[in-house]
C-alpha cells in the first residue's frame, strides 16, 4: 500500500474542493458501475513471462527490414551496424529506453541477427550476485550481444563489474575478503551490451555514460500498428480486413505487444462465434466485450482519470495521492499508465501534480467548461453537466 507522502499534501493544497454533490446522479451511477467492473489486464504493456515465450517468440520480426515503425531508431542502428561490420568490430554498447511493449528485446535480437552473432538475454534482477554477471561475461564470444532488461535495477556490485567489462573487455574479480583480498583481471571477448529500461532517469550516470548509443523507442502510430496487426495475422493464419486491423490498432495504446494480444483475443471471439474475417465491426464488438474502449483505455486508466475528476476536481494531484486513492503502485502508475495518457493528451504533468485535460474529461463523459491554462484558478470541470445529461 502506498504511503501518502509530502507530495500529496502539496498537491492537495492545489486541488479545488471536491464538488461531488454536483455530479449528476446518473453519471455517478454509470461511473460506479464501470469502476466495479472486473479489472482486465488485456491492455497491460508489460509482458508476462509465459506470454514472452509462448506468444511473442514466433511473432517477432527477425530482420531490421521486417521491423515496422521506429524509423529514426532504425536509421541510427543501420548506420551503426554497417560501420561496425566494415571495421569488423562489435557494435557499440546500446541503451534502449521507453515504455514497455515497444520492442526493445526484439530490437536486441535483430541487432544480433544483423551482426551475425549470438544474443544472451537476461534481466537485472537475475544478476544479484557478482558470479551471476561474471558467468555470463566469460561465456560471451567475440561480438556477442548481451541484453539486460530492466537495467535500471542492477545492483551496485553488478554495475561495477560491468564498467571495466564494457570499457576494456576486462573482468575484475576480487578473491578473498578483508586484508587478504586480491583483485584479478580476466580478459573477456569484446561484446555489445544492450541495456533496456523504462526509466532512463533511474540509471546511475556512470553506467549511462558508458553506452555509445542511447536511443528512445516511441509509441507507434495507428498506421504502423495496423501493419503490425496485419503481419501478425498473417503469421497466425488469421483473416483480418484492413479496417479490422485498424480498429485493433486504434485500441492498442501505441504498443505492438498490446496490438498482438488484442488480435489474439479477437481471433478467439471470431472462432467461438463462428464468424468470418475480422472486420471493423467484429473487432469493435469483441474489444468492447473485453472492456477495451475505443481509445484503448482500460479499467485502471479510466479509474485513475475518473478519480482525479471526481475527487480532486481534475487536479493537480500528486503521484502518491493517485497511488493511495487507487491502490496502484506509484511506479506502475508512472511507468505503465501515465506514458500513454500523457501521449494522447489526457493527462499533463505540472510542478504541482498531475492534471486531467479537457479531452480526457470529454472522453469520460464529463464536460470541460474552463481551460485551466486560460484561467489558472478556475475549476477545470463542470461536474453538473456530464455528457450523459444531454
Ligand atoms: N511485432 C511486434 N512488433 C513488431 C514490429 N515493430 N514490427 C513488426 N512486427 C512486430
Amino acid at each position: 500500500m502506498a504511503i501518502i507522502s509530502s507530495k500529496q499534501s502539496d498537491a492537495d493544497e492545489g486541488a479545488d474542493k471536491p464538488v461531488q454533490e454536483a455530479v449528476h446522479k446518473k453519471a455517478a451511477a454509470a461511473k460506479k458501475a464501470e469502476l466495479s467492473a472486473k479489472k482486465t489486464d488485456l491492455l497491460q504493456s508489460e509482458a508476462k513471462p509465459a506470454e514472452l515465450s509462448r506468444h511473442e517468440e514466433g511473432l517477432r520480426p527477425s530482420a531490421i527490414s521486417d521491423y515496422i515503425g521506429q524509423k529514426a531508431l532504425k536509421e541510427v542502428l543501420l548506420i551503426a551496424i554497417q560501420a561496425a561490420k566494415s571495421r569488423q568490430e562489435p557494435l557499440d554498447h546500446l541503451l534502449l529506453y521507453g515504455p514497455p511493449g515497444l520492442g526493445k528485446t526484439t530490437m536486441a535480437l535483430i541487432l544480433a541477427q544483423e551482426m551475425e552473432v549470438d544474443c544472451k538475454i537476461t534481466t537485472a534482477p537475475a544478476l544479484e550476485r557478482p558470479r551471476d554477471i561474471a558467468g555470463l561475461l566469460v561465456n560471451l564470444k567475440a561480438g556477442d550481444v548481451l541484453f539486460i532488461d530492466e537495467i535500471h535495477r542492477l545492483s551496485r556490485v553488478t554495475e561495477e563489474i560491468l564498467y571495466p567489462a564494457m570499457e576494456d573487455a576486462r573482468l575484475d574479480i576480487t578473491i578473498g575478503k578483508g586484508q587478504s583480498a586480491r583483485t584479478r583481471s580476466i580478459p573477456l571477448q569484446p561484446f555489445t551490451l544492450v541495456g533496456a529500461t523504462t526509466r532512463v532517469g533511474a540509471l546511475a550516470s556512470p553506467l549511462r555514460d558508458r553506452f555509445g548509443l542511447v536511443q528512445r523507442l516511441r509509441f507507434y502510430e495507428i498506421d504502423e500498428l495496423t501493419q503490425i496487426v496485419l503481419r501478425t495475422a498473417d503469421v497466425l493464419k488469421t483473416e483480418v480486413a484492413i479496417d479490422g486491423a485498424e480498429e485493433i490498432a486504434r485500441r492498442a495504446r501505441g504498443t505492438p505487444r498490446i496490438a498482438n494480444r488484442l488480435l489474439r483475443r479477437v481471433r478467439d471471439y471470431v472462432q467461438v462465434k463462428q464468424l468470418g474475417a475480422i472486420d471493423q465491426a467484429i473487432a469493435a464488438e469483441a474489444l468492447t466485450l473485453f472492456s477495451v474502449d475505443p481509445c484503448g483505455l482500460d479499467w485502471t486508466d479510466r479509474r485513475l482519470l475518473t478519480l482525479m475528476i471526481e475527487n480532486f476536481n481534475g487536479g493537480p494531484v500528486g503521484l502518491d495521492t493517485m497511488a493511495a486513492s487507487t491502490g496502484e503502485d506509484p511506479q506502475t502508475i508512472e511507468e505503465v499508465y501515465e506514458p500513454y495518457l500523457l501521449q494522447i493528451g489526457y493527462l499533463q504533468r505540472t510542478p504541482r501534480g498531475r492534471i486531467v485535460t479537457p479531452a480526457a474529461c470529454r472522453h469520460l463523459g464529463y464536460e470541460a467548461i474552463h481551460s485551466r491554462f486560460a484561467l489558472p484558478d478556475a475549476p477545470l470541470f463542470n461536474l453538473m453537466s456530464s455528457a450523459e445529461d444531454r
